[in-house]
């Protein structure tokens, strides 16, 4: 089965996981990229009356308006039940990278905010150490170069995202050449940097659940098992 294929299954099984707290009073929240887009188009193929949903980027808003799908504010809804998301490496302990889409900040908001996370992803996308997808980091763009020095010497080789502005206004540096062993701690050591938004490791905050499409079947991982 191609990629394609691969994204649409598991975004049909994020749909029947989380399918008992679809409904016309509870607000869900959903993240952005290929995989994403394929669980809005099964939500809105499925015809069920939500309440709507906290969208992590503008690309992803416009595809739920296109589907007539109403769009809630984070401030508005609180702490919500479940956030369906893609990412672009998963570790056994569902560690991830995102931001691939340039969409991290806002996806690591609603990520927080969530009861729970499940991310969906094809096979290629799980790795034992995070790392060789490069690591999307959010700058305010008077930072950059202080920001990608700071990154060398934490022994990463940043390039800047050529002609990519975030929907915050931002800059991508994506960091190469690294072997992510502590997660949580270079998570941390990232965000303090000053002039960083956030960068898109999401240890501190993993997700909860994480579905897998492989040639054959969906895979799930739990990250209480
Ligand atoms: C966007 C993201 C996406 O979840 C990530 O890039 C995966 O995208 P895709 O589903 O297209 O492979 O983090 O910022």
């Amino acid at each position: 089965m191609g990629q394609d294929g691969k994204k649409r299954q598991v975004a049909e099984a994020a749909f029947e996981k989380v399918r008992h707290l679809l409904d016309s009073e509870t607000p869900i929240g959903i993240g952005t990229g290929s995989t994403a887009n394929c669980f809005i188009d099964v939500l809105a193929e499925s015809k069920i009356d939500i309440l709507g949903v906290v969208a992590s980027s503008k690309a992803t808003e416009e595809r739920l308006g296109h589907y007539g799908i109403e769009l809630l504010d984070l401030n508005a809804t609180g702490i919500l039940p479940v956030y369906v998301d893609g990412a672009d490496e998963a570790d056994p302990k569902l560690n991830l990278i995102k931001g691939g889409g340039a969409a991290l900040t806002r996806e690591k908001i609603i990520a927080e905010a969530s009861v729970q996370f499940v991310c969906i992803a094809d096979d290629s996308k799980r790795v034992d150490i995070l790392g060789q997808f490069p690591l999307p980091v959010e700058v305010i763009p008077m930072a950059r170069s202080l920001v990608g020095r700071a990154l060398v010497e934490l022994g990463g080789d940043p390039e800047y995202r050529q002609g990519v502005l975030t929907d915050n206004g931002n800059l991508i540096l994506d960091v190469h050449g690294m072997s992510i062993t502590d997660p949580k701690g270079f998570e941390l050591a990232i965000n303090q940097i000053p002039g960083v938004v956030t960068c898109g490791l999401f240890a501190k905050r993993p997700a909860d659940t994480l579905l897998l499409a492989s040639d054959t079947d969906i895979l799930e991982f739990s990250r209480d098992a």
